[in-house]
């Protein structure tokens, strides 16, 4: 008896092979369901995930439908099906091309039953792995929210109405936006609102590789195409074939790639790198990039007619910052999946935190909010997430002088802060000293520590001598004062 019991759909038209198998398939305590024609098989495997069996051994020549489009059957539904294809002895050419669509093995006939049930019982334990993988994804996904888009402010919901607009037809999009503003994600739900929902999503990140590369991913190449091309390699736009592609960083192709793909773009064929034969594909294409296109076609980067056919349908996501509160609700959204991730409760922001999340520019978007959220859950140790707890990226910011200086917050009450706490670092906490190098009085400068809440160890409280005592207003060192006291930190 086998460890794995499996449900195996058994697909062959001659009789006697297919009683002769399912009996020793069932013996070794698998479940067979067997099957004499292709369209058949097609239409079982098309009954609806519950009912998916774990593996499927079909032969290639069938009545009804060949074994070929028992294949394809099994990969689309959402099941993870490995398929073993029968191949007729000595057929290695139709074995590869099943290999190539994505059979998971293939026996040559006459098939020995012994190797048979080892290879089930491998094709077995991978299917459940692949349904324990995609099982896990989709709950974490679930628990993150991950594919939701959060947002209420009427930038976003201009480009998202945009996009679901867009999605059920065949028009390409060209997704602009800075860096993490959720170009990927709207890839995303233009293909899964789309026909193509069913067919593959591929990705290609046009900026990771160089040249030859791209292009060896884009289209694929022959065996022996440039040195290292040692197996023949499907590209991106034949795997995407039925589904859709999605051309990341599309402004920083070079060229002769610019060219390649404006020809896919009008005709729908190409040849592999190193290949003569013309390949048809049925691609919808998503491109996305952060840069300027229309700057990179007047300085002659990029080609303009590539431009038009990819922003047949333009979508521009606008930077986090122009969103309003959209910061405060994603915030929210991000926190709450993180803390069911790590299973620990938490009361949410503070006002001041709130404050915080809403002065920041952030130049990463809703990336870099997602990292900042993420430590912050993870760091926090009071009930509520405040301002210490989030480690804001100092954006460089141009002075008049023409030298920069960091900003975590354009908030003019945070950068006054800041600079008076700098001041006083400079000085050793010496008010005197500060007062001088901030270019105000002793006492106004008193005065802003005190509304600030800025207190140190080395101011004594209502001392007669008038060094450094401690300003009015600022409070003594309790456990209140701690939060405030943020001067031995470098992150200013
Ligand atoms: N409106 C949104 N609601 C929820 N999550 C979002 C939203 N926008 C972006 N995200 C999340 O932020 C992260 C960054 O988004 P994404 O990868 O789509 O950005 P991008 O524009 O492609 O960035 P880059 O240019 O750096 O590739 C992802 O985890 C994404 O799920
Ligand atoms: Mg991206």
């Amino acid at each position: 008896m086998t460890a794995f019991p499996a449900r195996v759909l058994l697909v062959e038209d001659n009789e006697a092979l297919r009683r002769g198998i399912a009996m020793a398939l069932g013996d070794a305590g698998h479940e067979v369901e067997a099957l004499s024609r292709g369209d058949r098989a097609v239409a079982r495997l098309s009954e609806g995930e519950g009912l998916a069996p774990d593996v499927v051994i079909t032969d290639l020549r069938l009545p009804g439908a060949d074994g070929l489009a028992v294949l394809r059957a099994a990969r689309q539904c959402e099941s993870r099906t490995a398929v073993i294809v029968m191949t007729a002895f000595g057929s290695v050419e139709t074995a590869v091309e099943a290999m190539r669509q994505g059979a998971f093995d293939f026996v040559e006939k006459p098939v020995g039953l012994d190797q048979l049930e080892v290879r089930v019982t491998r094709a077995v334990e991978h299917t459940r792995l692949l349904r324990e993988v995609r099982d896990l994804r989709a709950e974490r996904s679930a628990r993150l929210g991950a594919d939701r888009i959060v947002g209420e402010s009427p930038a976003l919901a201009a480009a998202v109405d945009l996009a679901e607009r867009a999605a059920p037809s065949r028009s390409t999009v060209l997704v602009t936006g800075e860096t993490g503003t959720g170009k990927e994600l709207i890839a995303g739900l233009i293909h899964a609102g789309s026909p193509r929902a069913d067919g593959p999503f591929v990705k290609v990140n046009c900026a990771a590789l160089p040249e030859t590369l791209l292009e060896s991913e884009l289209f694929g190449h022959e065996r022996g195409a440039f040195t290292g091309a040692e197996r023949t390699r499907v590209g991106r736009f034949e795997q995407a074939d039925g589904g859709t592609l999605f051309l990341d960083e599309v402004g920083d192709m070079s060229p002769a790639t610019q060219a390649k793909v404006l020809r896919v773009l009008q005709e729908q064929e190409f040849h592999r790198l190193g290949g003569t034969t013309t390949l048809h594909t049925d691609v919808r294409i998503v491109a996305a990039t952060n840069h300027d296109l229309q700057a990179a076609i007047s300085q002659g980067l990029f080609r303009e007619d590539l431009y038009f056919r990819l922003a047949v349908i333009g979508i521009h996501l606008p930077p986090l910052r122009e969103r309003g509160d959209d910061v405060l609700l994603l915030a929210e959204h991000l926190r709450e999946g993180f803390a069911r991730e790590l299973g620990r409760p938490s009361a949410g922001f503070s006002r001041a935190a709130e404050r915080c999340l809403r002065a920041h520019p952030w130049p990463g978007n809703v990336r870099e909010l997602r990292n900042v959220v993420e430590r912050a859950s993870l760091m926090a140790e009071g009930e509520r997430i405040g301002p210490e707890d989030l480690v804001l990226t100092p954006v460089p910011v141009p002075t008049e002088a023409g030298r920069e200086i960091g900003l975590t917050s354009f908030s003019l009450a945070d950068v006054e802060r800041e600079v008076v706490l700098a001041a006083l670092r400079r000085s050793g906490f010496v008010q005197k000293a500060a007062a001088d190098l901030l270019g105000v009085s002793r006492r106004k400068l008193n005065y802003m520590i005190g509304k600030m809440g800025i207190t140190h160890p080395s101011w004594r409280r209502n001392r007669g001598d008038d060094e450094d005592e401690a300003p009015d207003g600022a409070e003594s060192m309790g456990p209140d004062a701690e939060a405030s006291l943020d001067f031995g930190s470098d992150a200013s």
